[in-house]
C-alpha cells in the first residue's frame, strides 16, 4: 500500500502532513533557466515569500528518440529537485504528457506526432502506449524526490487543461492510473481554464480540480467553487504577465494591477501558483507557435513579464508580490536581492563569412526523394532548417507553387540567387520566378519555427509541406539536407569570404567573431542591422533572432561565458548592413502595446 500522501484536502484547504497549508507557488521551468542558475532562482523563489514551485516536464526534450531518456544537464530534473528540496521548497510537478507552455509542440515529441492518424491526448493505444513507455522509463529516477519518500514533490498534475482540448474521460483516467500505478502516491490535480464546460471535460473524480486564470478573481473562484462544492480552491496558473509573438508588440502587465488581484486570491484563502514566478528563454529551437486564424510563433525570451526578468533580477511584481504575500504568511527577513552585474558593453566584430549553400553539403548527407518533397517530419528531423535541392525542368517566368504550403518560412534561390520567400504565417504558397535555363538549381532552405502548442494544430508538418511546381510542371528529383544545428558547425575559415555590409540579401552564411571578457556576467546580444536567424556563444544555442521584433536583444546568460576569449556564431538567413555585433547591459524586449 502507498503511504498517506504528504499533502491531502479538507473540506475547504490543503493539509500538509495533517496541518492546514497553503500553496503559495510560482511556476519555473528548469529547461528555460541554465542550470548553473537554477539554484539562485530557487533561492529569490524563497525570498519573494513563496513556499512552492511548479514546474512542467517537456516530454519532448527528455525522450528525443523512443526509448531513450535525456536527463542530465538543462534536463537534469532530479537535481533541480533536490535544489528546491535544499531551499526548503515543495515543488508542484506538471508531467504532461501535454504542456502547452508555448513549448514547441506543447511538449509532444515530433517522432510522436509524426506518426500518420494518431489521435494525440486521446485513449488511441499509440498515444497512451507511447505515453505508458515514456513514464516507465521517467517516473523511476523521479520518485525518490516524492514527498512520501523525503522529496519536495506534494502534488503532480494530470494533463493540463484538458478540457479546452478533449472529452475524452477514458483517457484522463488511464493517465492518472499510469501515474498511480508507477509509484506517484501524491496528490493528483487537473487544471482548466475557470469555466464550467472546461473543468466538466477536464476533471476527474476523484482528483482535486484547478483553475487557471488572471483575473476576474471573485468569478473565477465562484465557478470553481460551483463546480467542487468542498475542497481546496486553487488558482493553478494564475497569469501575471504574457508571452509575445514575432511581430506584435511586448506583453506587460501593471505591477500594482497583479499585485492587487493576488491580494484578491490570498485574501479570499486560496491556494496560487504565479505563473510565471520566472519564465526565462526558449534556447535553442523550443519555442512553440500559436495556430488560430494564422500561424504565430512564439519569440525566444520568455520572460512573460513575470517577478523575475529574464535574467533573474528582482522586477516591480518581485517587490510588489512580497509585499502582499507578507500581509497573508510569514516572509523570509533576508534582503531582497540585488540585480546580478552585466558585463560592460561591448563590440564583436564580424567580418567573414561561410556561404551556407554551398556548404549544406559538408554538414549533412543529402536524402534523396525520387518524387515530391518529403516534408521535415518524414525526414526524422525534429527541429532546424532543411535546405531542398532540385533542377527546374523547364524554363521561362511563372509561378512556383508549394502545394499545402510551407513550414514555416521559406527562402528560395535560383541558380544560387535569391528570389523570394513565402511565409506559412501569411499563408503564402506562390512565388513568381523566372527560370533562366532548363537545368537551373532551385534551392528552398524551409525554418520550422517552433511547433503549435495550443489547439487542434498541434504536431502539423514542418518543412515544405506538399508537391512543387513550376508553371504547372512538378520538381522531382529533391535532394533533402537536413541541417539540426544543435551546435553551430565549426565552419572551415579557410572557405570564408569577406562579409560584404549593405548586402541585404546576400543570402544565408554562417559568422563568426571572438570577445574578451574579464569576469563572466550575464550579457545582452543586439544586432543592429542584422535581420534573422540563429545565435551560439560558445556553442550555447541562445535561440533565434528577428529584426521584426518586438524581441531585440537575446539574454546571454553569465555561465555561458569564460574568462578570456569568448565565440560568437550567427547563421544570418538574408544578410545585413553591418559587420558588428553589440553586447548590452540592457534587454531590449520591443514597444509595448499602446
Ligand atoms: C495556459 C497553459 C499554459 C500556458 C498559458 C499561457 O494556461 O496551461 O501552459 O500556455 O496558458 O501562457
Amino acid at each position: 500500500m502507498p503511504a498517506m500522501p504528504a499533502l491531502t484536502t479538507s473540506s475547504d484547504g490543503f493539509l500538509l502532513h495533517g496541518e492546514p497549508f497553503r500553496i503559495i507557488s510560482g511556476a519555473m521551468h528548469y529547461f528555460r533557466i541554465h542550470p548553473d542558475q537554477w539554484a539562485d532562482r530557487l533561492r529569490k523563489a524563497r525570498l519573494m515569500g513563496l513556499n512552492t514551485v511548479e514546474t512542467y516536464v517537456p516530454w519532448n526534450l527528455h525522450e528525443p528518440e523512443p526509448g531513450t531518456l535525456v536527463l542530465d544537464g538543462i534536463l537534469d530534473l532530479p537535481r533541480y529537485l533536490s535544489l528546491a528540496r535544499a531551499e526548503g521548497l515543495h515543488v508542484l510537478l506538471r508531467p504532461g504528457p501535454y504542456i502547452c507552455a508555448e513549448w514547441d509542440g506543447g511538449g509532444l515529441p515530433s517522432w510522436l506526432t509524426a506518426d500518420p492518424g494518431i489521435r494525440l491526448r486521446t485513449g488511441d493505444p499509440r498515444f497512451t502506449g507511447a505515453l505508458d513507455r515514456y513514464l516507465d522509463l521517467l517516473l523511476p529516477p523521479l520518485l525518490p524526490h516524492l514527498a512520501e519518500s523525503g522529496g519536495p514533490v506534494i502534488a503532480v498534475q494530470v494533463e493540463n487543461e484538458y478540457g479546452a482540448y478533449g472529452d475524452d474521460r477514458a483517457y484522463l483516467e488511464h493517465l492518472a492510473e499510469a501515474l498511480r500505478s508507477r509509484g506517484v502516491g501524491e496528490l493528483l490535480f487537473t487544471c482548466d481554464q475557470a469555466d464550467p464546460e472546461h473543468l466538466a471535460a477536464g476533471s476527474l473524480p476523484g482528483v482535486l480540480a484547478t483553475g487557471t486564470f488572471g483575473g476576474r478573481i471573485g468569478t473565477s473562484l465562484d465557478r470553481l467553487r460551483a463546480h467542487r462544492p468542498e475542497g481546496p480552491l486553487m488558482c493553478a496558473e494564475f497569469w501575471i504577465g504574457w508571452f509575445d509573438h514575432w511581430g506584435e508588440p511586448h506583453h506587460v502587465r501593471d505591477a500594482a494591477d497583479a499585485a492587487a488581484d493576488l491580494d484578491r486570491l490570498l485574501a479570499a484563502g486560496a491556494s496560487v501558483n504565479i505563473y510565471m514566478f520566472h519564465g526565462g528563454t526558449n534556447f535553442g529551437f523550443t519555442n512553440g507557435a500559436n495556430h488560430d486564424h494564422a500561424y504565430a510563433p512564439i519569440v525566444t525570451s520568455y520572460d512573460y513579464d513575470a517577478a523575475l526578468t529574464e535574467s533573474g533580477d528582482p522586477g516591480p511584481k518581485y517587490h510588489a508580490f512580497r509585499e502582499v504575500i507578507a500581509r497573508h504568511a510569514p516572509v523570509p527577513g533576508e534582503p531582497v536581492p540585488e540585480p546580478a552585474p552585466k558585463l560592460p558593453p561591448a563590440t564583436v566584430r564580424l567580418e567573414r563569412g561561410v556561404p551556407l549553400l554551398p556548404y549544406a553539403a559538408a554538414l549533412s548527407e543529402p536524402v534523396r526523394a525520387q518524387a515530391g518533397p518529403p516534408t521535415m517530419d518524414e525526414l526524422g528531423l525534429r527541429a532546424g532548417y532543411v535546405l531542398y535541392r532540385t533542377t527546374a525542368p523547364v524554363a521561362g517566368d511563372g509561378p512556383l507553387r508549394f502545394t499545402g504550403g510551407v513550414g514555416d518560412r521559406a527562402q528560395v534561390f535560383v541558380d544560387g540567387a535569391p528570389v523570394g520567400v513565402l511565409e506559412r504565417e501569411r499563408h503564402e504558397e506562390v512565388l513568381p520566378v523566372r527560370i533562366p535555363f532548363a537545368g537551373a538549381v532551385v534551392e528552398v532552405l524551409v525554418e520550422n519555427m517552433g511547433g503549435v502548442n495550443y489547439g487542434k494544430r498541434i504536431g502539423a508538418p514542418k518543412g515544405l509541406l506538399g508537391p512543387v511546381t513550376f508553371d504547372g510542371t512538378a520538381l522531382h528529383g529533391w535532394d533533402c539536407h537536413p541541417l539540426a544545428l544543435d551546435l553551430p558547425p565549426a565552419p572551415d575559415h579557410q572557405v570564408a569570404v569577406p562579409l560584404t555590409p549593405g548586402a541585404h540579401d546576400a543570402g544565408p552564411a554562417f559568422h563568426r567573431g571572438t570577445f574578451d571578457v574579464g569576469t563572466p556576467a550575464d550579457t545582452f546580444l543586439s544586432l543592429p542591422g542584422w535581420t534573422k536567424g540563429q545565435a551560439w556563444v560558445n556553442g550555447f544555442h541562445l535561440g533565434r533572432y528577428w529584426n521584426r521584433g518586438p524581441q531585440r536583444t537575446l539574454y546571454v546568460p553569465a555561465p555561458v561565458l569564460r574568462p578570456g576569449s569568448n565565440d560568437l556564431v550567427l547563421l544570418e538567413l538574408q544578410g545585413t548592413t553591418g559587420a558588428t555585433a553589440l553586447l548590452t547591459d540592457t534587454p531590449d524586449l520591443g514597444p509595448v502595446a499602446p
